[in-house]
């Protein structure tokens, strides 16, 4: 009903009078003022006028699935938002194991465990991220597996331009950059036997409306509102986001790599750049000739091409690798 309320208020230029939304939605008024009264309470700004009625003048900054649903083309009811969870990609985890269903997205505004990759933490400011894992049943074989953080990737850069207009770039494996700073992580994890895959979660978390980073990460990290200069609207990006991602993995688990290959290889920061790749206990330096159907970064040591399933890469800047 709530979705159905801000439909109206949304599609009305003008104000919208109690009496049409109760008539049009078949409810009482005092209903059509119970619900607008929770929308103001969790955020939203909502003119009302004893003879106009009602005019919507921005929604809740929250992501609840009653608010991102509402622009997301993703069945609300997939949608599933926590105010604080340990961790989205644990939650995701535990609710998989006891059969959540293929296309099951969960987003918290707090992390209180938040996960990194390699046993690193994640700390995200409450109500500035989108931090959120989706999870996945593609019943393919485990080596199909990486590539999923490839379509996700994409995901997340598609939704950053098609919202706010900036043009972030990938780095692989899995992070998503603008001019060498990091905006969002991404960790996929799975559980699997050798023949298939059981499920796979993958957990973003993005920066979006932060306006600094402590000092340590500081160098490091940016958000969409300080490469734009904008507050970004946080409930348009993510449903764009779940969108998105969902678009390039299901793409990817229906017709493979080739789906979305180019479009990750045009968004790639780190093709034809002098890098230094951090695997285990080794670091080589070489440039990055392009990435294998399987997920594999192909560096060219000397004129011999080196490939990695997994590792950390840092590009050459002005002085050192950042
Ligand atoms: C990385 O760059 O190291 C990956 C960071 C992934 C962070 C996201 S936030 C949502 C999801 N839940 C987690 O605990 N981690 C991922």
């Amino acid at each position: 009903m709530r979705k159905r309320i801000l439909k109206l208020l949304v599609s009305a230029d003008d104000f919208v009078s109690g009496e049409q939304i109760s008539d049009e939605l078949n409810i009482s008024r005092a209903a059509v003022w119970k619900h607008i009264k929770a929308i103001k309470e969790e955020g939203g700004v909502i003119e009302a006028h004893t003879k106009r009625g009602y005019h919507l003048v921005s929604l809740p900054d929250v992501l609840k699935p009653e608010y991102v649903g509402f622009w997301a083309h993703t069945r609300p009811e997939r949608i599933h938002w926590m105010h604080e969870v340990d961790s989205t990609n644990e939650h995701a985890k535990r609710l998989a194991r006891e059969g959540a269903p293929d296309g099951s997205v969960y987003i918290a505004e707090l992390q209180t465990k938040g996960k990194g990759r390699l046993e690193r933490g994640w700390i995200s400011e409450a109500g500035a991220s989108i931090m959120m894992s989706v999870l996945l049943r593609p019943g393919f074989a485990p080596p199909k597996a990486p590539a999923v953080t490839f379509a996700a990737a994409l995901g997340v850069v598609r939704a950053i331009k098609r919202i706010c207009g900036a043009d972030a770039g990938i780095k692989w494996p899995n992070d998503v950059v603008f001019e060498g700073k990091k905006l969002c992580g991404i960790l996929t994890e799975m559980s699997t036997d050798m023949d298939r895959v059981e499920y796979i979660v993958c957990g973003m978390g993005l920066n979006v409306n932060q306006k600094k980073f402590p000092e340590e990460v500081a160098e490091k990290a940016s958000s969409v509102r300080l490469i734009t200069g904008k507050k970004v609207d946080r409930v348009k990006l993510c449903a764009a986001m779940i969108d998105e991602v969902f678009l390039c993995c299901e793409r990817y688990v229906a017709e493979g790599i080739d789906a979305i290959f180019d479009e990750y290889c045009a968004n790639s920061v780190i093709i034809g750049k002098e890098i230094k790749v951090l695997a285990g206990e080794d670091s080589v330096l070489g440039v990055c000739s392009g990435f294998t159907k399987q997920g594999a970064l192909m560096l060219d040591v000397g004129g011999e091409t080196k490939t990695f399933l997994a590792g950390e890469v840092s590009v050459r800047g002005m002085k050192e690798y950042i």
